[in-house]
């Protein structure tokens, strides 16, 4: 993010991001009627649905999938289709598999990256043919880019510009201050649309919400506008955290993990521990129950025998939490655990 104060513009009801969010990040021009504040990231894909989606449409995303997503398509009376992908491949999305689930029906697909909750990334190879397949049949394309800013290794992800060169007329964009700032409480978060779609977001958002609360305008510019040094500190944080916490919990021989590339969650297979019969909510509840350790179980995500552990805490909670964890583990099942 490079912009000046000076390039951004705060009115009464709507912070302006176009100066952030434009040439500077992403090589493309976006004008400040295609720029739409919202409260929060969740907000920013409901007001899509809503502006997009009609009984019977459907619309394709990927699994293991933040619940968020195929919930509000539901909640407008489409239906989601879910293509899925796969640990031992890294969770990375073939494009071939999502474009074989479009039909006459599909009105747009969601593409989150990186991916909450498996720290999956889409890269700009993987999404080219999926935006081309989208622009050929006239499907919306919405990207969920919550966690760009949490990307760990140099991958090509410059999803917007693919997106705009190819498909700029039916392209939204979601994003949010809740990750890469720290402001989840604050509720900002911002959609980049077609002109004629921003439009009918407003109005939307203007019969519900109505604009974000003045004082978190002002946070969120003073966060984009301001020095970006803390965000480059906390993904260094978060690659500590990941690699750590990843080595700890895959030290125990039944726990299979990949290493996520974005985000801050890890997404370990746990099935290994399950005794025949119980699930990772099971393990959830227990661990919850016995070691006041709390998870979210992988049934959450389309994904049993997962669980998804955030790593959005400090390092002595994290090496607690996982000693924990190992504890918990090992009093399910010690023979064959094999760790003592
Ligand atoms: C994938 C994904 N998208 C969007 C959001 C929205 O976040 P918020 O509404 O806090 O901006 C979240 C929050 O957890 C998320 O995980």
């Amino acid at each position: 993010m490079v912009a000046s104060n000076r390039e951004l513009k705060l009115s009464k009801t709507k912070v302006s991001l176009r100066a952030v969010l434009d040439k500077g990040q992403y090589g493309v021009d976006i004008t400040a009627a295609e720029v739409l504040l919202t409260n929060g990231g969740k907000q920013a894909l409901f007001n899509a649905a809503l502006a997009l989606f009609n009984d019977g449409d459907e619309v394709i995303t990927h699994a293991p999938y933040w619940p968020t997503i195929p919930e509000q398509v539901k909640l407008v009376g489409a239906k989601p289709v879910i293509v899925q992908t796969r640990a031992e491949e890294g969770f990375a999305l073939h494009p071939d598999e999502l474009i074989a689930a479009i039909t006459p029906k599909t009105k747009a697909i969601i593409v989150n990256s990186p991916c909450n909750p498996t720290g999956g990334l889409v890269d700009e190879a993987a999404l080219t043919p999926i935006v081309d397949a989208a622009a050929r049949r006239g499907i919306w394309v919405i990207v969920d880019l919550c966690y760009e800013q949490l990307i760990y290794e140099k991958v090509p992800h410059n999803l917007v510009k693919v997106l705009f060169d190819r498909h700029r007329d039916r392209t939204v964009i979601a994003g949010s201050a809740s990750k890469s700032y720290a402001m989840t409480g604050w509720r900002c978060g911002w959609t980049i649309a077609p002109r004629d779609l921003t439009s009918v977001f407003n109005i939307i958002q203007g019969q519900t919400t109505s604009n974000i609360t003045s004082i978190t305008q002002k946070a969120a510019l003073a966060a984009v506008a301001g020095p970006q040094t803390a965000v480059q500190e906390m993904l260094t944080e978060y690659r500590t955290r990941r690699d750590n916490i990843h080595a700890w919990l895959t030290a125990h021989p039944a726990i299979k993990c990949v290493k996520p590339k974005g985000a801050f969650y890890l997404f370990p297979d746990i099935s290994g521990l399950l005794a025949p019969g119980t699930t990772s909510t099971d393990f959830a509840q227990g661990l919850l129950e016995k070691e006041h350790v709390v998870v979210t179980p992988g049934e959450a995500f389309d994904a049993p025998g997962y669980l998804r552990i955030s790593y959005a805490t400090s390092m002595e909670q994290l090496r607690e939490g996982a000693t924990r964890i190992l504890r918990y583990a090992e009093s399910l099942q010690p023979a064959k655990a094999g760790t003592r």
